[in-house]
């Protein structure tokens, strides 16, 4: 039997949590019905199984279950409530997005591409060197006439947590349209939906011990989006498509336990986080701890290893750690994180950045391993380098 490297990667995805995925087989081979199906019982009960999730979403973010709309990630989520929010928009004026800088690529990536179409003109908006946002910088954006703000939750590289109420109200008072990303921090940190001043808020099921491929976005009543898939009209028209009812059915299933087990659980993370770097700054003295760790993510451990490049740490350790250099990126092309950039981190500390992310699953064993796997590999490879 092969030993499975430990596992330190939870911001890139975390594993299904083993109760998520029994009630998804039911989904898969049982109730297997399509929702939309009003003519038998198969329909009914896959119909019941996605009010259900709905429910349990609902509860945990404190949004009304109505306003949930079902989509294959957070990536679609996120390039509906853009598109569709400025497609909606009926104004001979240019849209004006303003968005900050360490958004993940799926908001960035779609707002640059409006923008380079003529159809929107973005607004970057100022970070520090710890990336925590001006937020004297967004109100003066916001007071000078937004069509739709946006910023995460929480970030999936230096695991900050952004106020989110507090840039709701000021999203709120100047009436501009708040699209949240929160992908990395619904199940994690408590999000209000209803009583922050969000529009839009994206989810993904994977982040949170739920399925890949599924995902909601809540929507704001009164803001009328534009689809950007059509069909067969589901979801009251906003995203045509078959429901992926076992994967519903596993984002509501993973949003009740991290309702019920939170609190208890991102406790443990935090401390499991704190001891790996408290051991590892103890053994590696000059390691930076990158982002604000006054507010970031329980799991969330970003360091820099000055002089030492990442890729020579993970080819060491791959087979006995699952760390990563940032964000998982599709293309298998590494390129410099725009996160440490909009940071203004010196190229040392970024080409030395390696992300842990410790979750549920983490075991204790597993933190003092990763400590001693990762401080031999320092050990072994700086010798080569000086
Ligand atoms: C902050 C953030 N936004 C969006 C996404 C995209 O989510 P999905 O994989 O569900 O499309 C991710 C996942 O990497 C993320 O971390």
């Amino acid at each position: 039997m092969t030993i499975q490297p430990i596992y330190l990667d939870y911001h890139s995805t975390t594993p299904v949590d083993p109760r998520v995925a029994e009630l998804m087989v039911y989904y898969l081979t049982t109730a297997f019905g399509n929702a939309s199906s009003i003519d038998h019982t198969y329909g009914d009960e896959a119909e019941k199984a996605v009010y259900n999730a709905r429910q349990a979403i609902a509860q945990l973010i404190k949004a009304s279950p109505k306003d949930i709309i079902f989509t294959s990630g957070a990536t679609e989520s996120i390039n509906l409530a853009i598109i569709g929010h400025i497609q909606a928009i009926n104004s001979p004026k240019l849209p004006r997005i303003a968005v900050s800088p360490v958004e993940h690529k799926a908001v960035l990536d779609t707002i640059q591409m409006l923008a380079k179409k003529g159809q929107a003109e973005l607004i970057y908006l100022k970070v520090d060197g710890f990336g925590r946002l001006d937020l004297e910088n967004l109100e003066n954006t916001c007071a000078d006439g937004l069509s739709l703000l946006c910023v995460m939750a929480a970030n999936n590289e230096i695991g900050n947590i952004y106020p989110i109420e507090k840039i709701g109200q000021i999203a709120h008072q100047y009436d501009i349209p708040f699209l949240c990303d929160a992908s990395q921090a619904v199940g994690k940190i408590p999000i209000n939906f209803n009583d922050w001043g969000i529009t839009y808020l994206a989810i993904s099921a994977h982040k949170l011990y739920g399925p890949k491929g599924v995902g909601a976005l809540v929507v704001r009543k009164g803001y009328p989006l534009e689809p950007i898939i059509f069909g067969g009209g589901h979801q009251k028209g906003l995203r045509s498509g078959t429901l992926n009812v076992p994967g519903i059915v596993g984002l509501g299933e993973a949003c009740r336990l991290r309702q019920l087990e939170m609190e208890q659980d991102e406790q443990q993370i935090a401390r499991q986080r704190d001891r790996l770097q408290t051991l590892l700054q103890a053994q590696i003295p000059d390691l930076q701890v990158n982002g604000n760790i006054n507010a970031r993510l329980a799991g969330n451990l970003h360091i820099s290893l000055p002089g030492i490049p990442n890729s020579a740490i993970i080819a060491r350790v791959r087979h006995q750690l699952a760390i990563s250099t940032g964000a998982a990126c599709s293309s298998g092309v590494a390129t410099p994180s725009h996160v440490l950039r909009a940071l203004k981190l010196s190229d040392e500390m970024i080409e030395g950045a390696l992300r842990i992310g410790v979750g549920k699953f983490t075991t204790d064993e597993d933190i003092e391993k990763a400590a001693n796997i990762l401080t031999v590999a320092v050990e072994k490879i700086r010798p080569y380098l000086s």
